[in-house]
């Protein structure tokens, strides 16, 4: 499974002290964490409310409302999909579609449990003759089809 890191102890509790331990301070340290660990991991957050003397449901609470934050890491490799108009004209609709039924994603997830992909959608990648497009990672994906979104996704399997 794709390796996670997850903040130490020492390491929340110096972020405590750099920003103080006061409910105002919560929201900075936070977004330390996430900065550091690309999301907010479920054991960080316990260590952050055992340390800072704060509910863990309040941290919850915080983290849910504001959409800066992310509860989930992001997957492996990141797929987007354009959305621009030339894509959206040649199917770019379609593809994501697909793609996210292909990896089983439903609602507003966006990355697979085995945290292999993360999917969002993309604006003009300037690559519109090749609509519709999709990016994997730093690999662009031109003329896409289901059949091709199939072999892509076997390839970074
Ligand atoms: S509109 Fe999709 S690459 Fe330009």
């Amino acid at each position: 499974m794709w390796r996670l890191k997850l903040l130490t102890e020492e390491e929340i509790v110096s972020l405590i002290e750099k920003y103080g331990n006061k409910k105002s301070s919560l929201i900075r340290i936070m977004q330390e964490i996430q900065k550091k660990a690309g999301y907010l991991p479920k054991e960080d957050l316990s260590v952050l409310s055992q340390q800072i003397n704060i509910p863990l449901s309040k941290i919850y609470g915080i983290a849910t409302f504001y959409h800066q934050f992310r509860l989930k890491p992001f997957g492996k490799h990141t797929i987007q999909v354009c959305f621009g108009t030339a894509c959206h004209v040649k199917g770019g609709d379609e593809i994501w579609d697909f793609l996210r039924e292909k990896l089983r994603l439903i609602g507003s997830e966006d990355t697979t449990n085995d945290l292999l992909f993360t999917v969002q959608k993309a604006r003009c990648f300037g690559a519109c003759s090749m609509a519709p497009v999709m990016k994997v990672d730093n690999d662009i994906y031109g003329n896409m089809t289901k059949e091709k979104l199939e072999e892509i996704l076997k390839k970074y399997s």
